[in-house]
């Protein structure tokens, strides 16, 4: 059920995620009631009032609180997962220290909800590849996939110890026209649609067949605000829910653009994010997010990319 008087604030708004939810969470609430913030304004934010924030600053996110009286914090700012193997020990404080300061506001009392995405990155070598279960093997090998572990493990906590609404999702990667992604694995899925409009080729930094759990942001957005509207005694999952979309390799997506642009081509030049996907999932088992709070996903591989080369194009 919607909270009709829900004043939300959304950390890390300015990045791929952000700027969807925040337009998404303001159709739903408001933007009187929906305030962005993140380190720098990125001027995507007009009819919002923006705030700027530093995740790592408790005292001036606690002001931020105390001044709108929020109920619910989407907490998004993270290091994503190839920046955060260049900047391995600022990943683990950024990801950790920004997480406890919003789980201590929710213990303190001071908002009632907060979101905070996980990621297939918790996932590693020795986890089962296909179909992979809610509960398994996790031995993340980056700096990203172990903070996520442990955030995960914190926020279960948090709600065992002292009651915090805590809900989480492990979000595969995710693919949208509205913003660009920001130092991911996955991010070559989204470049790949704006280099087959700009030149019809493009250079991708995976193998053609490593294939990843992948999502339409749309779907993403959707998800996130039925977890956060789910009644409390059907999250049944504190730590984070995996969540499935599609699975496809550079080969298949590539295919799939053919059919749209035929003179499209691409190569293959792997990078360090090889190793990094090479670690990860191919594909995701959701079925408790699919029990508990009846999660369905829209997006199929076509649809996607027809979705993602009509609105690039305009
Ligand atoms: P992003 O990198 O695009 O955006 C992160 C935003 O956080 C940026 O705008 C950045 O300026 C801001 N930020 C960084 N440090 C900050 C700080 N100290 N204080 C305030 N803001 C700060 O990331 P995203 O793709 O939007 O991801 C958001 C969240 O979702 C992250 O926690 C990420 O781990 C998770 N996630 C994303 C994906 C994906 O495919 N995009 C997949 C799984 C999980
Ligand atoms: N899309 C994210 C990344 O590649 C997964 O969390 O880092």
């Amino acid at each position: 059920m919607a909270h009709t008087k829900e004043k939300v604030l959304i950390i890390g708004a300015g990045g791929q995620i952000g700027v969807e939810l925040t337009e998404t969470l303001s159709a739903l609430y408001g933007h009187e009631n929906v305030i962005p913030s993140d380190l720098k304004e990125s001027g995507a934010f007009t009819k919002n009032t923006f705030e700027r924030l530093d995740a790592l600053d408790k005292t001036a996110l606690f002001d931020l609180v105390k001044k709108h009286g929020f109920t619910q914090v989407y907490h998004l700012a993270a290091m994503l997962s190839a920046t955060g193997e260049q900047n391995p020990m600022f990943a683990w404080k950024l990801n950790m220290e920004s997480l406890f300061h919003v789980l201590d506001l929710a213990k303190e009392k001071h908002i009632r909800q907060i979101y905070w995405p996980s990621s297939i990155a918790v996932f590693g070598p020795t986890t089962p590849q296909q179909n992979t279960p809610q509960y398994t093997v996790m031995e993340p090998s980056t700096i990203y996939g172990i903070s996520k572990q442990a955030g995960e493990r914190w926020c279960e906590w948090y709600f065992k110890k002292f009651g915090v609404d805590v809900r989480s999702l492990r979000y595969p990667g995710l693919i949208g026209w509205k913003s660009a992604p920001g130092g991911g694995t996955t991010d070559y899925a989204v470049h790949i649609f704006h280099e087959a409009l700009k030149s019809n080729e493009y250079e991708c930094f995976l193998s053609e067949n490593t294939a990843l759990p992948m999502m339409h942001m749309e779907d993403a957005i959707r998800a996130t605000i039925e977890i956060m509207q789910a009644p409390a005694d059907s999250i049944k999952i504190r730590g984070s829910y995996n969540l499935s979309g599609i699975s496809f390799s550079p080969k298949e997506i590539t295919n799939e653009i053919k059919k749209h642009l035929p003179d499209f081509s691409i190569s293959y030049n792997p990078d360090f994010r090889q190793a990094i996907a090479d670690s990860w999932p191919k594909s995701i088992n959701d079925e408790n997010a699919r029990n508990d709070w009846g999660w369905k996903i829209k997006y199929d591989l076509p649809k996607l990319v027809e979705n993602m080369l009509a609105n690039l194009k305009k």
